[in-house]
């Protein structure tokens, strides 16, 4: 009989991007993340649990060097995590667009960190309470696992040096109840609607708009993934 031994595969640091409510940005961040990481030479993956996996599929017309996996039961999403890991250290989980509570508690099992995207809205903001707690709950039985941030998105583009004014207030209000928020922020382009998610195109030097928005991915991609990575892939301080 074949032994299992759990310790042959190295782990991929699997970051599930996730909220209860339909379009604050999951596959925006997702994909876009995706495109970001392989640019940047990391072995990134992506899951996608949407319905007839079209995410998956406009990441391949885009990116077709990018693999990817469509599962949605908690054991596809396991056996394509343990599959992924073999030869990347990065997968990418971009939940459904209404995350149900199951969907919810299986990214909590399996990821190392969540990405709670939220548009900047009352109705958004509490719209994601739900999934907070849902995530908070999960750190309390499983050691703080796992890690979780919010980014705000559609933030209204302002000059340089100006914040939203909605964007510190909900910030404020999410800290105080003991979330963590990210310093980067996603801003409000057209340009994400126009472009079947992907923000990175082959005229993005003469195509300014895609090129500001590839700004706040890069920011995004910085902060919140590459900066807990060790440099063979791995989350830090494990
Ligand atoms: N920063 C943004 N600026 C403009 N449009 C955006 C932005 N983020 C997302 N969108 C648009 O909002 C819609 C929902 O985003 P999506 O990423 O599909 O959300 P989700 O995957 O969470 O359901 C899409 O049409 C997408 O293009
Ligand atoms: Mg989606």
């Amino acid at each position: 009989m074949t032994k299992i031994d759990s310790q042959t595969i190295q782990p991929a640091f699997v970051i599930g991007f996730a909220n209860g409510k339909g379009g604050p940005g999951k596959t925006t961040l997702a994909l876009n993340s995706a495109v970001e990481l392989f640019d940047q030479g990391r072995r990134v993956a992506l899951i996608d649990a949407e319905e007839g996996g079209i995410n998956a599929a406009a990441l391949n017309r885009f990116e077709p060097a990018i693999e990817t996996r469509t599962a949605r039961t908690a054991f596809d999403i396991d056996d394509a995590i343990q599959e992924l890991s073999e030869h990347h250290e990065i997968i990418l989980f971009d939940a459904p667009g209404q995350t149900s509570g199951e969907e919810v508690a299986t990214i909590c099992s399996v990821a190392d960190l969540v990405v709670v995207p939220i548009k900047l809205s009352l109705k958004d903001v509490r719209g994601s309470q739900s999934v907070l707690r849902m995530i908070r709950r999960s750190q309390l039985r499983q050691n703080g696992r796992p890690d979780s941030t919010i980014v705000f998105n559609e933030v209204p583009p302002l000059p340089a040096g100006r914040q939203s004014r909605s964007a510190l207030h909900y910030r404020r209000q999410l800290v105080d109840l003991g979330y963590h928020v990210s310093r980067c922020e996603l801003r409000f382009y057209e340009w994400h609607r126009l472009c079947e998610f992907v923000t990175r195109d082959p005229n993005a030097n003469v195509n300014k708009k895609s090129d500001k928005c590839a700004i706040d991915i890069a920011a995004f991609v910085y902060e919140v993934i590459v900066s807990r990575l060790t440099p063979e892939g791995r989350v830090a301080n494990e």
